[in-house]
C-alpha cells in the first residue's frame, strides 16, 4: 500500500467539497442533495476529480468560490503549483504568493534536478525510436543488454518511475503515460508495476485515451485478481478503486456498460461494494437498465439494490427496487421523475440520461402492461412522465418496432394488451399480410383516427 500512496495518493481532501454541499443544500437543495462527488473523490486520485469539479462548476451545482476553493485543496499537493497559485489569488483577490506555494515551487524544482541526472541516461534511449525495438520480451536479458550498451541499471529505471510521477504530478499525462508505459516493460518489481497500472489508466482517463485505459483497467484487475495473499482489506480497497476509476473508462467507452457490468457484477467485486461502496449501485443500475442485452442480470441487481436499500439509495436505485422488488408503480414513476435530475447532475451519467430516461420508461410501462388489460393513456402519461401526445407517439413507436403487443383504442383512449400467445413480432407480420405492401404506418392511422 504504501508505495501505491505514495505515487498515486488517494486521500483527498474533500472537507471543502463537502461544507460547500452543506453550504449550498439550502439553496439549492435539489441538485447538491444527490450528488457524489465527495464519496467517490475518496475513491479517486485527486487529479481525477478535477474533470468532476469542472463539471460541477459548469452546472452551478455550488457556489463557484466552493468549487475553486476546492480545486486549490486538491492542487495544492500536486507539482501544479501556477495553477494553484492562480486560484489562490482569484479567491484572495490579491497579488502575493503565499509562503506554503513559494515552497512547494522551491521542492517541485529540487526534485526534478536530484531526478534529472539519473534518468537522462533512460530517457535519451527512449526518445531514439528505433531503440525502443532493440528491447526482447525477457526482462534480465534487456537489463544486461541496457546495462552493457547504455549504462541504465536499475538505478535509472527506478528514476524512470519517479520522474513519470513528477510529470503526472505536474498535469503532463502525455510524459506520464509513455513514461509508465516504459517502466512497466523493464521493471521487475511487482508491486511497483501495479502502481505504475494504477497511474497509467488515470493518465489515460485525463488524456481521454478511452481504449488504451480500458485494456489497462483488464489488465491491473487481472493483476488484482491474483494478488490474493494481500489483507481482506486491502483488497476490497483496491477493488473499490478500481469500480471508481473505471467509471471514467466505462462511461466512455463504446463496450464500457458490457464491462461495467462484467466487472461490478462479479461476486468479488458486488461485495465490495456491498461493504464498501453502496452508492456504486447507482452506476450499476444505470447500465443494467439501458443495456438491453444484459436483462438476465437484473435479478442479481433487483437483489442488491434491495438489501442494501437501508444502507443506500437514490431516486435510481428506488426506481429499481419500486418496480421491479415492490411492484409498486406510483413510487417507480415518482422516483422516475426524480431520476432525471439526478443524472443530468453526475459526471458520470449526464450523456446516458436520454437512453436511461427511454429504456425506464419502457421497463415501467412493460410491467404495468403484465398486469393490466387496457390502460388509459392519460393515466400511462402521468406514470411515464411525459405529456399525453408524447405518451401516444411512444407507445405507437413500440408497436411499430414490434417490440410491444397491444393496440390502441382510440376513442377510449385507451391501449388494449393483446393475448401473449402470438410474439409480437408475429402479430406485426400478420396485420402487415392484411395490409399488403403499404407500410404499417400505425402513427398516421392513429393519429389521423384522433384527430378525426
Ligand atoms: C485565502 O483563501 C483561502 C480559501 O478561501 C482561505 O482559506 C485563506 O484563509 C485565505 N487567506 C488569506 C491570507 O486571505
Ligand atoms: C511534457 O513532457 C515532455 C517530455 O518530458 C516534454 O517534452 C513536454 O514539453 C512536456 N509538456 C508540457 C506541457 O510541459
Amino acid at each position: 500500500m504504501s508505495v501505491l500512496q505514495a505515487l498515486f495518493t488517494l486521500a483527498v481532501a474533500v472537507t471543502h467539497i463537502t461544507a460547500a454541499a452543506q453550504a449550498a443544500a439550502a439553496a439549492a437543495a435539489g441538485m447538491a442533495q444527490y450528488d457524489l462527488t465527495s464519496v467517490l473523490a475518496q475513491h479517486l486520485d485527486r487529479h481525477l476529480v478535477f474533470p468532476l469539479l469542472e463539471f460541477l462548476g459548469s452546472k452551478g451545482t455550488y457556489a463557484e468560490k466552493d468549487i475553486e476553493a476546492a480545486k486549490l485543496a486538491l492542487i495544492e499537493k500536486t507539482n501544479m503549483v501556477d495553477y494553484a497559485v492562480d486560484i489562490y489569488q482569484q479567491l484572495n483577490q490579491t497579488d502575493e504568493v503565499p509562503e506554503s506555494l513559494r515552497q512547494r515551487r522551491v521542492e517541485v524544482v529540487a526534485r526534478l534536478k536530484s531526478l534529472e541526472a539519473a534518468v537522462k541516461p533512460i530517457t535519451e534511449f527512449l526518445s531514439e525510436e528505433g531503440n525502443v525495438k532493440l528491447l526482447k520480451q525477457d526482462k534480465a536479458q534487456n537489463m544486461a543488454f541496457l546495462q552493457k550498451e547504455f549504462g541504465i541499471g536499475p538505478d535509472q529505471i527506478d528514476a524512470l518511475y519517479h520522474f513519470a510521477k513528477w510529470n503526472f504530478e505536474c498535469g503532463n499525462y502525455s510524459a506520464a503515460a509513455e513514461y509508465l508505459y516504459h517502466y512497466r516493460t523493464l521493471s521487475t518489481n511487482p508491486e511497483r508495476t501495479i502502481s505504475s497500472l494504477w497511474g497509467k489508466v488515470a493518465a489515460d482517463v485525463l488524456l481521454q485515451e478511452f481504449g488504451p485505459a480500458m485494456d489497462d483497467v483488464l489488465k491491473l484487475k487481472e493483476l488484482l485478481d491474483v494478488d490474493t495473499f494481500a489483507p481482506v482489506a486491502k483488497q476490497l480497497q483496491q477493488k473499490a478503486w478500481l469500480m471508481h476509476w473505471s467509471l471514467f473508462v466505462f462511461f466512455n467507452h463504446e463496450n464500457g456498460l458490457n464491462a461495467l457490468i462484467d466487472l461490478f457484477m462479479q461476486d468479488r467485486y458486488l461485495t465490495a461494494i456491498q461493504l464498501t461502496s453502496q452508492h456504486l449501485l447507482r452506476y450499476l443500475a444505470v447500465a443494467v437498465v439501458v443495456n438491453k442485452r444484459r436483462r438476465n442480470v437484473l435479478n442479481d441487481l433487483k437483489r442488491v439494490v434491495a438489501q442494501e436499500a437501508y444502507e443506500y439509495s437514490d431516486p435510481v436505485t428506488e426506481f429499481v427496487r419500486c418496480l421491479f422488488v415492490e411492484y409498486d408503480f406510483e413510487g417507480a414513476q415518482e422516483q422516475l421523475a426524480k431520476c432525471e435530475e439526478v443524472l443530468d447532475g453526475d459526471f458520470f451519467l449526464v450523456a446516458a440520461k436520454d437512453a436511461f430516461m427511454e429504456a425506464a420508461r419502457q421497463f415501467l410501462f412493460e410491467n404495468y402492461c403484465r398486469l393490466h388489460q387496457a390502460i388509459s393513456i392519460k393515466s400511462l402519461s402521468e406514470k411515464l412522465n411525459l405529456g399525453e401526445e408524447a405518451t401516444e407517439k411512444w407507445i405507437v413507436n413500440l408497436i411499430r418496432n414490434a417490440r410491444l403487443n397491444a393496440k390502441i383504442d382510440s376513442k377510449a383512449g385507451t391501449v388494449v394488451m393483446q393475448t401473449q400467445t402470438q410474439s409480437a413480432y408475429e402479430q406485426l407480420l400478420e396485420r402487415s399480410r392484411g395490409l399488403g405492401l403499404r407500410t404499417i404506418d400505425l402513427s398516421n392511422a392513429v393519429f389521423g383516427a384522433m384527430r378525426a
